[in-house]
């Protein structure tokens, strides 16, 4: 037995088989494809205390460990007193916890079906995702502020080179529904959602922390403990502010899809308005953005439906605070969900309907996804440019602004029928939730519970989502 046994693309196919069912893969009717070289898993086979030979990989190894969550808390109280020593601890989480993140994605895609993980929207997501994990594994640990440069610097390329992933892996879900088990399919793209979310969190935290650090080092005198943002996490994020920033931005985008002429519904706001709690911006803006999108879209469709049309009906927020959590009821008289679209409405892989998605889906969007990445364009200076620096790839790109502006950027007749999916993740993902329930042929009443208090862990796995 060599030391070193390399599978290599050009092995026969009998070998190639034998790899696919190593790595989980069921191919169905399809003769398994050679594997890139980039793909390939170098097996050390090493003596360990049984008399058996064991294989073992490189990505075996990061799998076996453990993800450690944090909560908002931990990331204000870390950031709040920053020093060097605290900034290099940053550092190394970030060093080990993105490829231990990474990994134990990777794995869930080698256990896919063959069929799902050769989908070319799949596989190249795949391919982001093992360059990642080999660059971040081999970044030795984190010793000088030099060191720490370098590693920021990786980290804002990578951050760049993964804007596409949620278009692509949209784009391979709808592709690939009919293919395997749907509650399988949603459950992995719910699980690789979220992870994916977690670390983009900490990798632009330990960014903002980075730049915090040096803006205070290079003008001693600014005083960071009065700043509204500890890193990325803004720590009085008021419920009210953000729903009217998004009725804003949302009007906006109707407005451009259906004609300035068009009468748009009011988005009145009650409850209590001075509810605030510690969050991270984007995420919120996201959910919200989404919500009042579906309404603001319902209202105005039934209405121009209407033979008499006087004004739209109002959208109606309402803002309620108890101990523990902030909840948002944004609720619409737009007609309700129709029956048929129900069973599908949080799923990814849409059911019968991805046909249609993607009959109006000639190629994968040139945009990123979500709001947090519409408002970063990363100009490999600072972390994220506040303004419209081009990435000409993206629609972002041409965003000039803050993160509103370019959720108006987005093109209003773009679907992949994952904004309110999309939006559980995000929810669930700080310990909230979101559930919507429909009026058939009246309207849709949407809640989004925030854990308000910042100490909840992340929740990196999908439990509650999938059983509900
Ligand atoms: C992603 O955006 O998918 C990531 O994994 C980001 C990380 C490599 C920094």
């Amino acid at each position: 037995m060599p030391p070193f046994a390399l599978h290599n693309a050009t092995a026969p196919i009998r070998l190639m088989r034998r790899r696919a069912g190593e790595l989980g893969m069921v191919a169905r009717g399809q003769l398994p494809q050679p594997v890139p070289a980039r793909r390939q898993t170098i097996r050390r086979y090493s003596h360990s205390h049984s008399p058996k030979w064991r294989p073992v990989s490189v990505l075996d190894d990061w799998v076996a460990k453990e993800a450690r969550p944090i909560s908002l808390r931990q990331l204000m109280v870390f950031g709040r007193s920053l020093t060097e020593s605290r900034l290099i601890s940053s550092a190394n989480y970030v060093r080990t916890e993105l490829p231990t993140r990474i990994a134990h994605r990777i794995r869930d895609m080698q256990r896919l079906p063959y069929v799902v993980v050769t989908n070319p929207h799949i596989s190249e997501v795949y391919d982001l995702y093992y360059n990642a994990f080999d660059t971040f594994r081999k970044v030795k640990e984190i010793k000088t502020l030099d060191d720490n440069e370098r590693l920021c610097k990786t980290i804002r390329s990578m951050l760049k080179a993964h804007l596409t992933v949620i278009p692509k892996l949209a784009m391979g879900i709808l592709e690939c529904s009919g293919l395997m088990d749907a509650k399988e399919l949603d459950k992995f793209m719910n699980t690789i959602l979220r992870s994916r979310i977690s670390r983009r969190v900490i990798a632009e935290q330990h960014l903002a922390l980075t730049d915090t650090f040096h803006a205070h080092w290079f003008s001693p005198g600014a005083k960071l403990s009065e700043s509204e943002f500890i890193g990325e996490v803004f720590l009085k994020c008021v419920a009210k502010d953000v729903v009217e920033s998004c009725g804003k931005a949302t009007r906006d985008i109707a407005r451009r899809a259906y004609g300035s002429d068009v009468p748009m519904p009011e988005i009145n706001i009650n409850g209590h308005l001075d509810a605030s709690f510690p969050y991270i911006l984007s995420h919120l803006e996201y959910i919200i953005g989404e919500l009042l999108r579906n309404s603001v879209q319902a209202v105005v469709e039934k209405h121009q439906k209407q033979e008499d049309p006087g004004p739209p009906p109002p959208i109606e927020v309402t803002i309620c605070e108890s101990s523990q959590h902030v909840i948002i009821r944004i609720s619409d008289r737009g007609g309700g969900i129709p029956q048929d679209v129900m069973p599908y409405l949080w799923s990814f892989s849409k059911g019968p309907a991805s046909a249609q998605l993607l009959a109006n889906l000639k190629q994968v969007p040139k945009m990123a996804a979500t709001m947090q990445e519409l408002q970063g364009v990363y100009d490999g200076q600072g972390r994220v440019a506040q303004s419209g620096k081009a990435d000409d790839d993206y629609e972002s790109g041409k965003t000039p602004g803050n993160s509103l502006a370019a959720l108006s950027s987005r093109p209003p007749n773009l679907r992949l029928g994952m904004g309110l999916p999309l939006s559980r993740v995000y929810a669930e993902y700080w310990a909230g939730s979101l559930a919507l329930h429909s009026l058939e042929g009246y309207g849709v009443d949407a809640f989004l519970q925030i854990s308000k208090l910042g100490n909840k862990n992340e929740q990196l796995t999908t439990r509650a989502t999938m059983d509900a």
